[in-house]
């Protein structure tokens, strides 16, 4: 493991016309971590998240990723070692289960029967039975089962690093719930660095090391749940009475071992 962190943002900023979307964001995700970004509509997550592979440049401001200004590398070969997962997935929904997942080795050159042993061996990772799933069309896929490929997907070309934007956020709560822990056991025995965004303060607790708050384009706060609940800001402190209410009213309803 090198002491570099695995995305380091140095003063970054990026304006669409008038509008500051990031707005001199400092901030490092360390080699190994699991990072959640958490903040309102329109607060710059996904514009941060795309700043990492090339696909915004910014205007001011440095990125690294493992220690390289990612100025200097070649954007398509950035977007090899970053893996990224959609919202809504973003499957090509012309191409079935295992060519998605497969598309990234394919551009690669790699050899058909090595992209279908790795197709194989990516769907058991997210826990998709094989021959069932490897044909069918996006289309034919429940929403769980779609983001499932979406991370098969974005790990296929063997990334260190994952990037994920509001991946669970459509989903039943159970579903998401499943996917969330599945995906933190993928993060820890794929020795990964994961950045999500969520829109839900309670996951973010749950799933992730440390917590960025985002709000109007500015990196407002971040760290551990513990450490942002003696946060000086108002705005912080309400995102995290949301978890607290449900915490407290989890603990009336659903008395633990409840009477029999
Ligand atoms: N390509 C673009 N052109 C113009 N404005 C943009 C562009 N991309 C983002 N913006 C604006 O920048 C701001 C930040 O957008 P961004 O997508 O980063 O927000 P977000 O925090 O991801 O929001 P959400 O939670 O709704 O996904 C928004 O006001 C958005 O309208
Ligand atoms: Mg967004």
């Amino acid at each position: 493991m090198s002491a570099k962190p695995a995305i380091s943002y140095q003063k970054v900023s990026k304006s669409f016309g008038s509008l500051k979307a990031v707005d001199d964001v400092s901030f490092d995700v360390a080699d190994g971590e699991f990072v959640a970004i958490v903040g309102g509509s329109g607060s710059g997550k996904t514009t941060l998240l795309r700043l990492a592979n090339r696909l915004i440049e910014p205007d001011s401001g440095t990125i690294t990723v493992e220690g390289e200004d990612v100025r200097n590398v070649d954007p398509v070969a950035l977007r090899r070692r970053i893996g990224y997962v959609f919202q809504s997935g973003g499957l090509f929904p012309h191409l079935s289960v295992a060519d998605n997942i497969g598309i990234t080795p394919k551009l690669l050159g790699e050899a058909a029967a090595t992209i279908a042993g790795r197709v194989d061996e990516l769907l058991e990772l997210v826990r998709l039975d094989r021959a069932s799933h490897r044909g069918r069309l996006p289309e034919a896929l429940s929403g769980g089962q779609r983001q499932r490929v979406g991370v098969a997907r974005a790990l296929a070309a063997r990334p260190r690093i994952v990037l994920m934007d509001e991946p669970f956020g459509a989903l039943d709560p159970l579903t998401r719930d499943a996917l969330g822990d599945d995906y933190r056991s993928l993060h820890r025995k794929l020795g990964l660095t994961t950045v999500m965004i969520t829109h839900d303060m309670t996951e973010a607790i749950l799933l992730a090391d440390r917590i960025a708050v985002m709000r109007g384009g500015r990196l407002l706060a971040q760290g551990t749940a513990a450490e942002l609940s003696s946060s000086s800001s108002d705005y912080v402190l309400e995102l995290l009475r949301t978890p607290r209410r449900q915490v407290e009213r989890l603990n009336v309803l659903l008395p633990v071992g409840g009477a029999a």
